[in-house]
């Protein structure tokens, strides 16, 4: 029965009652931005992997390999299992994933390919990719956006190159972990995985923001990597967070066939780069089909500095919804009913109210949406169509009574 599946990038997929991938979010799946040439997504990355490349040669040869094309539709298994996540892990909720079916889903990060990259022989790579998570709606927010994922392994020989006496250093041992390593790397390792990751990144967000960044390490947790870090830069006034790494976990490694090498890792987030580094004011301008974002790019190569001249945004209508919300409501089901009634006229939606009536229990919810066009003026009655659609799609789908 054809109407039981959904095709992405021409497979079928058995919908079941864990399906929740809507039909606006599959129409993003397969747009490829980050390969489309000229676009600030694909500028960035190669931007980033010409870094990578220049840096780390090898008799003239460069050492990361990058890689593009990998499927966005994986496995659980490879989203979260193959990566330590707990069964119970708040990232595999539906309202915080999009799942195609019980076995597959969109990509919630690139980490979810680490596993079958390194199975398959690699040491040193770069993947680039679309990753999907639901979420807020605002300037920054879109439940689609790209990550770069880098991982560097090190043999004992490679690791331990540079000290003194490298005979007297092992990279494993059976100890105990702590805050600062894991029990089955000695604490040479660790330090020096973590000195090595740390200069990389440091030396690469030079690279892109220029030699006098201010930035700051914090502590971070992933379920696979110990220790974890996050790197802050400072830019415009405001410490941005740009992305999480740390030790992969031996467990990962080993079980991808490489026991004998220890490594790093890391995840950084494309969107909100280019924004930073282009000057580029609303995350759905990457999706705008419009030549004015475009054209801005065209003739640039990665290596140009590129500051993006505001297309002139446009006024914004304001209209608020209130509706009593039935039990098994979470406010990301909203969001993307309202993604999939509006495509992008919504800039921004935002819980404002929510109150409990004291004597029926029900709970109602305002949600205050800003509707703003990217490249046209609404009119009041454009808006007031569109929101009443939003109306009349929440009572249905949501099972929403409109107040
Ligand atoms: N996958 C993590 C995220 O999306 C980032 C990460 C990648 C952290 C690799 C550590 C190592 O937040």
């Amino acid at each position: 029965n054809l109407s039981n599946t959904i095709e992405i990038l021409g497979k079928s997929y058995l919908v079941d009652h864990l399906t929740n991938a809507t039909p606006a979010i599959l129409g993003k799946v397969g747009r490829n931005l980050h390969n489309t040439p000229n676009h600030p997504l694909n500028l960035i990355f190669k931007r980033i992997e010409a870094f990578f490349h220049r840096t780390y040669v090898k008799r003239g040869n460069p050492i990361f390999s990058a890689h593009s094309n990998l499927c966005p539709v994986v496995t659980h298994e490879q989203n979260f299992d193959s990566l330590l996540v707990p069964k119970d892990h708040v990232s595999r909720s539906p309202s915080d994933t999009y799942y195609v079916n019980s076995a597959h889903m969109l990509r919630a990060h690139t980490s979810a390919h680490q596993q079958e990259m390194i199975r398959s022989g690699l040491d040193s790579f770069l993947l680039v990719g679309d990753v999907y998570r639901r979420d807020a709606i605002d300037a920054t927010h879109y439940p689609v956006f790209h990550q770069v994922e880098g991982v560097r392994l090190f043999s004992d020989f490679q690791l331990f190159s540079k000290v003194s006496d490298p005979s007297s250093c092992s990279l494993f041992e059976k100890g105990r972990r702590g805050d600062d390593k894991q029990e089955t790397h000695t604490l040479e390792t660790s330090k020096l995985l973590e000195h090595d990751l740390k200069i990389c990144l440091e030396n690469l967000m030079r690279a892109l923001f220029g030699q006098n960044l201010e930035m700051k390490w914090v502590d971070a947790y992933f379920p696979f990597t110990h220790p974890s870090w996050e790197l802050e830069i400072f830019h415009k006034g405001e410490w941005i967070e740009m992305l999480g790494c740390g030790i992969m976990e031996q467990k990962l490694v080993d079980s991808a066939g490489a026991s004998d090498k220890a490594g790093w890792a890391f995840g950084l987030g494309l969107e909100r780069l280019a924004m930073k580094l282009y000057s580029i004011p609303d995350i759905r301008l990457f999706w705008s089909s419009d030549s004015g974002f475009l054209h801005q790019f065209k003739n640039k190569t990665f290596e140009d500095e590129i500051v993006f001249k505001a297309v002139s945004k446009f006024p914004q209508c304001v209209n608020d919804i209130s509706f009593w919300i039935p039990e098994d409501f979470t406010p990301n089901d909203f969001y993307d009913l309202v993604r999939s009634v509006s495509g992008d006229l919504v800039e921004q939606v935002d819980l404002i109210d929510e109150f409990r009536h004291p004597k029926t229990g029900r709970t109602s919810h305002c949600y205050r949406i800003v509707y703003r066009h990217m490249e046209k003026t609404l009119t009041q009655d454009e808006v007031n169509e569109v929101h009443k659609d939003i109306e009349i799609g929440a009572a249905q789908q949501l099972g929403v009574e409109v107040r």
